[in-house]
C-alpha cells in the first residue's frame, strides 16, 4: 500500500499526513476551509490529560503516551521548520475554591497518586507560592508539573509547513461531496475539485466525521459540542501558571494573551460567539485571578469539538469497508492527541498493528442503516 487520502486538515488530519509522509507513504489531504480552520485552531492548547480525564484506564492512557510524545516531536517538527511554537510543559493548577469542591480534587489527587502519577497536593498558601495571581480563597489545588500547554495556532502553521517540505499534498477549499465506492472497499474521495484515488482513506474531519460515515449507511454519533472561548492581554497582569476551576480556566500564552474559556453548549454547527457564552467564559474566570477585571479583551471565538457518545476517540478501521479508517472524536483533548494518534494510526496503516487500538476500534458503535 503506497498512498494515502486523508479527508480533513485539522491538528490530527496534519500529524497523521506528517507521520505517514516520513514513514515513506504518498499522502493527500483535503480540507474544505483552511488548514485547521476548525476546532484545531479555536483550541486552548492545553496539554493536561491528568485534569481532562477522570480516571485510570485506556484513555489516560492515551492522553499520557502523547504528553511524553510532545517534546520530542515538537523538536523534530521545529528543527524541520525553522519555527517555535511554544511548548510549555512547566505545570498546572487545578484548584478548588471551597470545602467540597476540595473534597473532590482531593479524590482525585488520590487515585492519581496511587497510580504513581507526579502530582503534588497544596493548600491554601502553598497554591499562592505556585501561581500568586491567584485568589486567597483558593483552599487547595492539585498542581501537576509536567502538564501544560502549547500554542495551537504556531504548531498548526508548522506542520503546515512540515507536510510540505514533506512532500504532502494540500489541497483545500476542497469540499468532499461522496466516498469513492468499489465492491466493499472505499478507494477514495468525490470533492469539488474531482476524484481521488487512494489505496488507504481516512476520515480527519473532526464534527464532520458523523456525515461522511452516513453517505455509507454508517451511523456513528459523532456530534459537535461548541467551546466559546475568548483571549485578554496579559499586560500588566503576569499570569504564569495554567489554572483550572470548575466554572472556567486560563492559559498564559508567550505571545502575551491569556486564553480564557470555556463553554459547552451545543447549536449544531453554528460557530457564533453569543452574549450569554462570553458572560460564562468571562465571569467563569475571574473569581480564580481577580486582577483580570482590568485585562484588555482582545478578541473571542467559537470551536466545534467532535464529541462521541463514551467521550474517547474513534480511531482504526471502519467496520465493513476495507480502505477506510477514522481518527476523530477527540472532544477536548485533539491537541493533546495528536502526535499519540498520528503514530498509533500510521501503525495500524502501515504495520497493520490494531491491537493499541482497540479501546477506540469505531466499530464499539457501529450500526447500518
Ligand atoms: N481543551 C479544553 C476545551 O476543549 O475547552
Amino acid at each position: 500500500m503506497t498512498n494515502c487520502l486523508l479527508i480533513g486538515g485539522g491538528i490530527i488530519g496534519l500529524s497523521l499526513a506528517y507521520e505517514l509522509s516520513r514513514r515513506g507513504l504518498s499522502v493527500t489531504v483535503i480540507e474544505q476551509g483552511e488548514w485547521g480552520g476548525q476546532a484545531s485552531s479555536a483550541a486552548a492548547g492545553m496539554l493536561a490529560p491528568l485534569k481532562e480525564f477522570q480516571t485510570v484506564g485506556p484513555l489516560l492512557d492515551l492522553g499520557m503516551e502523547s504528553l511524553w510524545l510532545y517534546p520530542q516531536w515538537v523538536a523534530e517538527l521545529e528543527a524541520a521548520t525553522g519555527g517555535d511554537v511554544q511548548l510549555c510543559l512547566d505545570g498546572l493548577l487545578t484548584v478548588a475554591m471551597n470545602d467540597e469542591e476540595a473534597e473532590a480534587l482531593w479524590a482525585k489527587y488520590c487515585w492519581q497518586k496511587a497510580a504513581g502519577y507526579h502530582v503534588r497536593w497544596l493548600t491554601g498558601g502553598e497554591v499562592l507560592e505556585v501561581e500568586p495571581l491567584l485568589t486567597a480563597k483558593a483552599v487547595a489545588a492539585i498542581h501537576s508539573p509536567q502538564e501544560g500547554h502549547i500554542n495551537n495556532r504556531l504548531l498548526l502553521g508548522a506542520l503546515v509547513t512540515a507536510c510540505k517540505k514533506q512532500g504532502v499534498k494540500l489541497v483545500s477549499g476542497c469540499v468532499v461531496t461522496g466516498l469513492v465506492q468499489q465492491a466493499g472497499s472505499v478507494t477514495g474521495a468525490e470533492t469539488t475539485a474531482g476524484t481521488f484515488h487512494a489505496d488507504h482513506t481516512v476520515i480527519t474531519s473532526g464534527a464532520w466525521a458523523g456525515i461522511m460515515l452516513n453517505w455509507l449507511g454508517i451511523s456513528i454519533p459523532v456530534c459537535p459540542v461548541r467551546g466559546q472561548i475568548a483571549a485578554v492581554s496579559s499586560a500588566g497582569i503576569p499570569l504564569r501558571t495554567v489554572v483550572f476551576g470548575t466554572t472556567g480556566y486560563l492559559t498564559p500564552k508567550r505571545d502575551g494573551r491569556i486564553i480564557i474559556g470555556a463553554t459547552e453548549d451545543e447549536a449544531g454547527f453554528q460557530k457564533d460567539v453569543t452574549l450569554g457564552g462570553l458572560a460564562s467564559v468571562c465571569s467563569g474566570v475571574l473569581p480564580y485571578v481577580p486582577s483580570l477585571q482590568t485585562a484588555a479583551f482582545l478578541e473571542a471565538w467559537a470551536g466545534l469539538r467532535p464529541a462521541t457518545a463514551d467521550g474517547k476517540p474513534l480511531l482504526g478501521p471502519v467496520p465493513g469497508w476495507n480502505g477506510l479508517s477514522i481518527a476523530g472524536g477527540h472532544f477536548r483533548n485533539g491537541i493533546l492527541l495528536s502526535p499519540v494518534t498520528a503514530k498509533r494510526m500510521a501503525d495500524w496503516i502501515i504495520k497493520n498493528r490494531l491491537e493499541p487500538l482497540q479501546p477506540f476500534a469505531p466499530g464499539r458503535f457501529f450500526a447500518v442503516s
